[in-house]
């Protein structure tokens, strides 16, 4: 690929996306993008980009996008944020919502659904504990395919076991054939949405904890800092930010602190006062 196109994927992946692109990377580019070009029936990748340089069509755009995202994920990834969620959150929640009964929780970058499903496990857990209570997961993702097999909820025999003891595959997942599916259950207790974490989140809501992690890693530093400021103003006050492993907000003088008693965790540092007079709307 030439200098020229590597600096036009560069730029449709920042603007349409926020991944951020070296150019050491434009190997990537070339063997994630072949196979959409020869799915789009192009003989070439060349012919693709002069294509796609001439016409920028939302489509192929989604589908660039799509193919470039990584979407490595998997149950229970690095344990310790869903430890804080069930010892945590959830108790301290308790206290906080007693009036509502209702908790609201936003995997914010979902990819193949390993994080929302892990949530709602921990959350099935406190319902059967908590009768009354209302868990609502939210789980988004920018890329159709991702989201697609997050809602299907079928999982290979390797998806599973990474990160699932036996019991939860037992309690949460049916043998389908080769694969293990997700019980109805668990799967009616998230909403799947498509949702560009660069685009204004006041229509998502408020929630209780978001999870957003893994993503802001592929992001630039201005668009960290955009990001994490618009999630903070989407937490209620005192609300629960949890980040990827190597992910923070340190350095970025965001809406955030960090939550002195769990490590890893972010609680938004929003006037109480704005966000009761936006809830009272
Ligand atoms: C590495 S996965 C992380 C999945 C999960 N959160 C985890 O930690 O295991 C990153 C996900 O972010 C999604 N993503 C990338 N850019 C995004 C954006 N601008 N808006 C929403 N999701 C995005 C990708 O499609 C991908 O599914």
């Amino acid at each position: 690929m030439n200098l020229d196109d590597f600096n036009f994927y560069q730029k449709l992946l920042i603007d349409h996306s926020g991944l951020s692109l070296t150019q050491d990377k434009t190997y990537l580019l070339t063997t994630r993008l072949d196979p959409v070009a020869r799915s789009m029936e192009f003989a070439t990748l060349d012919e693709f980009t002069r294509n796609l340089r001439a016409k920028l069509d939302p489509r192929t755009i989604s589908l660039v996008v799509q193919a470039m995202a990584t979407k490595e994920t998997s149950f229970f990834r690095d344990s310790l944020p869903f430890t804080h969620l069930k010892n945590n959150i959830l108790p301290a929640l308790v206290k906080k919502n007693a009036a509502t009964k209702t908790i609201r929780i936003w995997s914010a970058a979902c990819s193949t659904g390993q994080e929302p499903y892990s949530i709602a496990m921990v959350a099935r857990e406190f319902l059967q504990a908590h009768p009354g209570w209302a868990v609502q997961i939210t789980a988004t993702d920018i890329a159709d395919d991702a989201l697609m097999q997050a809602q299907e909820g079928l999982y290979t025999h390797f998806d599973i076991q990474r990160g699932l003891t036996m019991k939860l595959i037992l309690d949460h997942f049916t043998m389908e054939n080769t694969k293990w599916r997700v019980q109805d259950g668990l799967r009616q207790m998230i909403r799947f949405a498509k949702f560009n974490l660069l685009k204004p989140m006041e229509s998502m809501g408020r929630f209780d904890v978001i999870f957003c992690r893994n993503v802001l890693i592929y992001f630039d530093t201005p668009t960290k800092k955009l990001v994490l400021d618009r999630l903070a103003e989407r937490l209620q006050p005192d609300g629960y930010l949890l980040l990827g492993a190597c992910e923070s907000s340190i350095g970025l003088n965001t809406k955030l602190r960090l939550c002195p008693d769990m490590s890893g965790v972010h609680m938004a540092a929003i006037p109480v006062a704005a966000v009761q007079k936006e809830n009272a709307k």
